[in-house]
């Protein structure tokens, strides 16, 4: 049997996750987007994966790039996520207007998010419609006082623990 799309949608929308902006150079711009499918892989070595439409402009930096930015989204962070996820926002512009620091690797990491680590590419697996990008962490840096965004149901939110 094969599920619609629509049922497909509403089976995952029902996983709340964190919240992540990917961040990269490209052709001496910055960019970046949004992403819900950050994972930790593997400890020894440090390895974490992102799920990537094959569809959108970024998918394209990422398989032609060596390295990307995780940034992990503060709770004060969701208009920056909905910014991120959209298109016509010219993100280097975006980026250049937030604090960052920029690697040896020309990648930028933004400061303010609850933690950032640079990451090289090691892997590109097939994944549907979607590329499963494996990286492994070269540095990073977290913040000890913030809480964390969720994405839950198409909305972003805070963290509610009992
Ligand atoms: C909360 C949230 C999570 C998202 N997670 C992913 C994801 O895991 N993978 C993905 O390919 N797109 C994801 N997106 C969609 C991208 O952020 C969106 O398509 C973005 O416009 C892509 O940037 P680009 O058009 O500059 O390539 C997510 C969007 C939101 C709002």
């Amino acid at each position: 049997m094969t599920i619609t799309d629509d049922t497909f949608k509403e089976l995952m929308k029902r996983f709340a996750s964190g919240v992540t902006l990917i961040t990269f150079e490209d052709d001496g711009k910055y960019s970046g987007l949004t992403v819900s499918s950050f994972c930790s892989l593997s400890m020894n070595p440090p390895l974490i994966l992102i799920c990537i439409d094959k569809k959108i402009p970024s998918h394209n930096s990422l398989e032609n790039g060596s390295s990307f930015g995780v940034n992990i989204c503060n709770s004060e962070q969701g208009k920056l996520a909905w910014d991120f996820a959209n298109s016509n926002v010219d993100k280097n512009e975006l980026i250049l207007s937030l604090n960052h620091e920029v690697t040896e690797n020309k990648v930028p990491l933004l400061t303010d998010c609850l933690a950032s680590m640079e990451c090289t590419i090691k892997e590109a697996y097939e994944g549907g419609d979607h590329t499963i990008f494996v990286g492994q962490i070269e540095q990073g840096n977290f913040n000890e006082e913030s809480e964390p965004l969720i994405y839950y149901k198409s909305g972003l939110g805070d963290f509610k623990p009992n």
